[in-house]
């Protein structure tokens, strides 16, 4: 059996690990189904879930999916404020403090979920940890667990993880969804890429040399419209406007916003492909990147998405919980 202790980065999520929680994910979908409501994978485990950033979709549905389990759950609202982050301490003491490193018996929690704005605050925090630190979006670099749901809802609507077309569309430099779900998906075969972002939003040049070195196909493209016919899945995200900080990136980006966002027009250019929409959430008011008069359209699937993050979830903490075990 293969284990995982911390889920920092996508990279861990190798094909046979990416099986065995999709399928691990998959039964407690069932259960649920069924009217299951309580199993005991975390009985008598204490889960900590610590958010310095906002959240609704990650912090809920990890903690529903504890509760399911039988874990208790220790949270605060905003660790960056409500924490005594607010006081200057160090994301290292906090983790040490939580994870009980000085006494083992005296820890506060058995598993921390972490999100943070700096990129690589998980694996720091993974370095000093007495308990498994779960990576749930460190700045604009990861967000594992994010793309495993992703993995799960393509897997439902294709019924593989290999040889089908990504197009991921909108800024792409800032979203760390689209940077792990690349990641991930670069592990499978005959799975071609497609990135359409607004200049100076393109994915990151390492990115880029990753997917070159391991012989990935991929393309770029500016335009939704060009590539949307050829797509299998249509991933669209936000502009990041809470990492922005040059003005003129986010003008690029709404000067020629109809490039980057599903509308009516899109979708009936994909009808013939069957195209399907996906996007992490959430969906930005303003900027609409899934037009509303579209998005209870049948080919929309963002709110099933939204909801694999209860099972996919569930199947991470078994794991690694389960791991932490042996
Ligand atoms: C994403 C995130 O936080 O990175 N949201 C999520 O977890 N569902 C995407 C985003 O904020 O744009």
């Amino acid at each position: 059996m293969e284990r995982l202790y911390h889920l920092i980065k996508a990279e861990q999520l190798t094909p046979s690990i990416v099986t065995e929680l999709l399928t691990e994910a998959e039964s407690f979908n069932q259960s649920l189904k069924a009217g299951v409501r309580h199993f005991e994978n975390l009985k008598g485990v204490t889960l900590c879930s610590l958010f310095y950033e906002e959240s609704t979709r990650t912090r809920f549905s990890f903690e529903r999916a504890a509760f399911l389990l039988g874990a208790t759950v220790i949270s605060t609202e905003n660790a960056a404020q409500f924490s005594s982050a607010a006081k200057g301490e160090s994301l290292e003491h906090t983790i040490k403090v939580i994870s009980g490193v000085a006494q083992g018996h005296l820890r506060y929690a058995d598993i921390i979920i972490l999100r943070h704005p700096e990129n690589g605050a998980a694996d720091r925090a993974a370095r000093v940890s007495g308990v498994p630190i779960i990576n749930a979006g460190s700045g604009s670099d990861e967000h594992p667990t994010q793309a495993l749901l992703d993995a799960y809802t393509f897997e439902k609507l294709l019924g593989r993880l290999d040889h089908f077309t990504i197009s991921f569309v909108g800024d792409l430099k800032f979203s760390r969804v689209v940077n792990s779900e690349a990641f991930l998906l670069s592990q499978y075969p005959g799975v071609k890429m497609v990135f359409v972002a607004p200049e100076g939003l393109e994915i990151r040049p390492e990115l880029k040399s990753y997917l070159s070195q391991k012989g990935i196909e991929f393309e770029e493209a500016s335009d939704i419209k060009e590539v949307v016919r050829e797509s299998d899945i249509c991933y669209v995200v936000r502009v990041q406007k809470n990492r922005i900080k040059d003005k003129a990136l986010l003008l690029a980006y709404q000067r020629n916003r109809d490039n980057f966002v599903v509308t009516e027009e899109v979708y009936k250019i994909s009808e013939q492909k069957g195209t399907f929409f996906c996007h992490p959430m959430p969906v930005d008011g303003e900027e609409q990147e899934i037009r509303q008069e579209i998005e209870n359209l049948p080919r929309v699937k963002m709110l099933e998405q939204a909801g694999y993050g209860v099972p996919v979830r569930m199947a991470i903490l078994a794991k690694v919980w389960q791991t932490q075990k042996i």
